[in-house]
């Protein structure tokens, strides 16, 4: 803790506020006495400038473009290690030893089936569900499925329950792609690794033998990696906001599913996507950039600006050759999305406005070219997202609860509405 203190002063009345600092990043002014202090409150909608916890797992430099898990750079983690291995590292704070981590793998693929009454529940959706609402509906379900995991005071069960979460997301994620398209579900094949076995899960088919293509499983490795956290943003301040209360972490992962699901976070690749299909040429590149610097029009380029990221996006770098690579290894020569996309970048990077308001390209911006290269449909690109986040959500789910300072998450508000009235019987209204 730094001896230092911050002053502020309210209608005559000065306080001093400690200042913490952390191993990286900005300093945080303790503001917990702060309302005891001055009978104020402080206002910060979409917590630009509002450190919600103290946390060891995740760091962020925007301006630098810098991400790091537990300390390691993104692109080491994704171009030397595999998505077990962040995994374990996320959860238990160092990369693990040889040991550790055929232990860990062990015990993640011998986790990978879900109850056979999983089926059940799958079916009891209309066949045309969005995949995003089914996975939902599994996360939230997980705790009726495995209530035995689901006593948070207890560790042993923590870790158990974390461990289920990896394991059976990518389960479920297939089921939910699966029950989509109309084909029967494929169970997981434990001799295969978490990619390929995912890659099966989705694109086997009884009829036919499947062989997984290594480079796409790498692909596809790669993709979770880059997504398996990133500090505390919406969805896993969601997280932690419903794990405050005690509730389950199944619970908790379904309310990080319900926020990602948004377009301005984990519904960007879709969107990205679909922008990219409606721009269709490379000639109507100037039109789309004009609306998105118009003021009077809400249409913004999907997969550019960050909240945090005002530098390009060190996950958007690596997405960009993972997806170079697979449309390399499916002998797609000429993608007419991936030439749209490369001159949008371009052009993007070099425009006044862009730079101006630091909007580079995100992780979402070359993911969605990706994903649907690799024979995904656009409606499953946020379970994806999905799947790798929720080993970040879990780790953060898990630190909040092991943290001695947590208490229930409970904002205050800035009241506009109206001051006290009194009830009128509906007849004497007008
Ligand atoms: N296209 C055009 N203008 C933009 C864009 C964009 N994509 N993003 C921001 N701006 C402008 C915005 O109009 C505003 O201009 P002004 O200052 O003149 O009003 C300025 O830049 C700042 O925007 P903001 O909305 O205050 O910035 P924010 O930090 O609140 O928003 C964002 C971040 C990601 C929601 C936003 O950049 C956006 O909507 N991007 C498109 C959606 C997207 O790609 N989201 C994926 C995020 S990465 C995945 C993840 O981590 O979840």
């Amino acid at each position: 803790m730094s001896k230092n203190h911050a002053k502020i002063s309210i209608e005559g009345k000065t306080i001093e506020l400690p200042v913490r600092k952390g191993t990286l990043g900005a300093d945080v002014v303790e503001i917990s006495s702060y309302y005891k202090q001055t009978g104020t409150f402080t206002y910060d909608p979409g917590f630009t400038s509002t450190a919600s916890c103290e946390s060891r797992i995740t760091f962020i430099d925007g301006d630098k473009g810098v991400l790091l898990y537990r300390g390691y750079p993104i692109d080491e983690l994704a171009e030397k290690g595999d998505f077990l291995e962040t995994c374990y590292l996320l959860l238990y704070g160092e990369l693990p030893t040889k040991t550790q981590k055929e232990d860990f793998d062990y015990r993640v693929q011998h986790h990978t089936m879900v109850h056979e009454q999983f089926s059940r529940f799958f079916h009891g959706f209309r066949r045309d569900a969005h995949p995003m609402a089914i996975m939902l509906a599994a996360l939230g379900a997980m705790s009726a499925f495995y209530h035995d995991s689901i006593d948070i005071t207890d560790p042993h069960q923590r870790m158990v329950a974390s461990i289920r979460l990896i394991a059976k997301v990518p389960t479920l994620a297939a089921m939910a792609y699966k029950y989509s398209v109309g084909q029967p579900f494929v169970y997981p094949l434990n001799s295969l690794n978490y990619a390929e076995n995912f890659l099966r899960m989705c694109f086997a088919v009884p009829c036919e033998e499947y062989k997984v293509n290594p480079v796409l499983a790498k692909a596809m490795d790669t993709i979770f990696t880059l997504h398996a956290d990133h500090e505390q943003n919406a969805s896993t301040s969601t997280v932690r906001l419903a794990g405050s209360s005690g509730a389950n972490p199944f619970a908790c992962i379904a309310a990080g599913v319900a926020c990602l699901w948004g377009p301005a976070h984990g519904g960007a690749n879709e969107a990205c996507l679909k922008m990219l299909e409606e721009i269709g040429s490379v000639e109507r590149i100037p039109e789309f950039i004009a609306r998105a610097k118009d003021k009077d029009d809400p249409f913004r380029l999907m997969g550019f600006g960050h909240r945090v990221y005002k530098n390009y996006d060190p996950r958007a770098r690596i997405m960009q050759q993972t997806c170079h690579a697979v449309l390399k290894e499916l002998g797609i020569k000429d993608d007419p999305l991936l030439d749209i996309a490369m001159e949008l970048e371009r052009i993007a990077l070099h425009d006044e406005y862009f730079i101006e308001k630091k909007l580079y390209p995100n992780v979402d911006f070359y993911s969605g070219i990706t994903l649907k290269a690799l024979g995904f449909p656009s409606s499953m690109f946020t379970v994806l997202f999905a799947l790798a986040r929720s080993v970040g959500w879990i780790a953060q789910w898990k630190e909040m609860v092991e943290d001695p300072a947590q208490k229930i998450g409970r904002p205050r508000q800035l009241y506009t509405g109206a001051t006290e009235r009194h009830y009128v019987p509906v007849k004497n209204r007008k």
